[in-house]
């Protein structure tokens, strides 16, 4: 239904899409994740032509709207687009913003333009709000009757962009409930979103964005499950990483101890376990490992903190010869050690040493 050739978006300061390419089916529900600032909206924009593309080609149903020729107007009522912050007609009711459009652009009669209209909010759940106006709604409110507007146009396709980012926690759920409900109907969505959960559950398929182009793409179980690239995994598991290169022989001690110290603070590391990670990082790395290989050989030191399931693991990285430094230290620093973590492993591949340690 959709398909999206090389398209390419330049601002002057900043270059959001380079190369975005995609196929997207009728009744297909895509859900677009990644950092912000890596040109999600933009992408959303060009597609229902809030922005002109610089380069590229979008075509529905095998037809070009990035040409010059395309009927943007029409387009936008088969392409329905809902907003991080609503965009409301704060002066009409919430009845009459739904209705505004489809008397003034599809010339539905008042009759028919309210009939569909209370239908919808019905569906939203808000037929009891039909004459307030949007100030006296909640945030929850204002973005389901924000959808109704849209769906009152007989969109083809609807455009999310974070339609709960802007909301209170208590207020995401009935939103995100209304966009379900819609999943199940044959509506083709795209979404963009930060509800990995939500994005899991009702997605055909999950675009990760990153460096102007999809990234990765696949559907929920190869995204969230196995993604293929070390990028998504990280944004995934929304990882936070530390790391630290330096040579045996000139380890900064104190200097890494306190830059390992913000690391915890900044990620809201529970103090249990970063104490545990600094034990890590005395037994391992500074008693044992800088005394027992050549001053000249490098050490990469790498904490990955997982803000998903809350782990955290050390890994320690460098050459030489096979060697591992738990093997012969003292009794105290062993147990120190085995409090601290639930799982050590060892290996040499190639030349390099990999320990990988899960701290407490
Ligand atoms: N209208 C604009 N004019 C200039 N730069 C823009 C405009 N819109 C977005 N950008 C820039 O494009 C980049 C991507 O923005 P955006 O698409 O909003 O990202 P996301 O939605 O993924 O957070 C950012 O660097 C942003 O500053
Ligand atoms: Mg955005």
């Amino acid at each position: 239904m959709i398909s999206i050739r090389h398209l390419k978006k330049v601002f002057p300061n900043a270059t959001p899409l380079l190369d975005v390419n995609a196929e997207i089916g009728r009744g297909e529900v895509v859900s677009i994740i990644g950092p912000s600032g890596t040109g999600k909206s933009t992408f959303l924009r060009c597609l229902n032509r809030l922005e002109n593309p610089t380069a590229g080609e979008i075509l529905i149903d095998g037809k070009s709207i990035t040409a010059p020729s395309a009927d943007v107007p029409v387009l936008r009522r088969k392409m329905g687009m809902v907003f991080q912050s609503f965009n409301l007609f704060n002066h009409l009711t919430v009845l009459e913003n739904i209705m505004v459009a489809q008397v003034d652009l599809l010339h539905r009669s008042k009759k028919e333009a309210y009939e569909k209209s209370m239908q919808l909010l019905h569906r939203v759940g808000l037929a009891d709000r039909a004459l307030n106006l949007p100030e006296e709604l909640s945030g929850g409110q204002k973005q389901r009757a924000a959808i109704a507007r849209t769906l009152a146009m007989d969109p083809e396709i609807v455009l999310f962009d974070e339609p709960t980012s802007a909301l209170d926690p208590t207020m995401v759920g009935e939103v995100l409930a209304v966009i379900r409900n819609l999943s199940k109907q044959g509506l083709t969505m795209l979404i963009v979103t930060h509800e990995m959960k939500f994005a899991r559950d009702i997605s055909t398929r999950i675009f990760y964005m990153d460096e102007g182009v999809i990234y990765e793409e696949g559907t929920p179980e190869q995204i969230f499950e196995h993604p293929q690239k070390e990028k998504t995994r990280q944004f995934i598991r929304r990882l936070k990483v530390f790391e630290e290169k330096f040579s045996g022989g000139s380890m900064d001690y104190v200097g890494i101890v306190n830059r390992l110290h913000n690391f915890a603070e900044k990620n809201q590391i529970s103090g249990k376990m970063s104490r545990n990670m600094l034990y890590v990082f005395e037994e391992i790395v500074a008693q044992s490992l800088v005394y027992k290989i050549p001053d000249t050989e490098e050490i990469l030191l790498t904490m990955e903190y997982s803000g998903e399931n809350e782990g955290l693991m050390a890994k320690i990285e460098y050459g030489g010869t096979s060697l591992n430094p738990l093997d012969g230290i003292d009794d105290v620093s062993r147990s120190v050690v085995s409090l601290a973590t639930s799982d050590i492993k060892h290996e040499y591949i190639d030349g390099k040493n990999c320990m990988e340690v899960h701290i407490r």
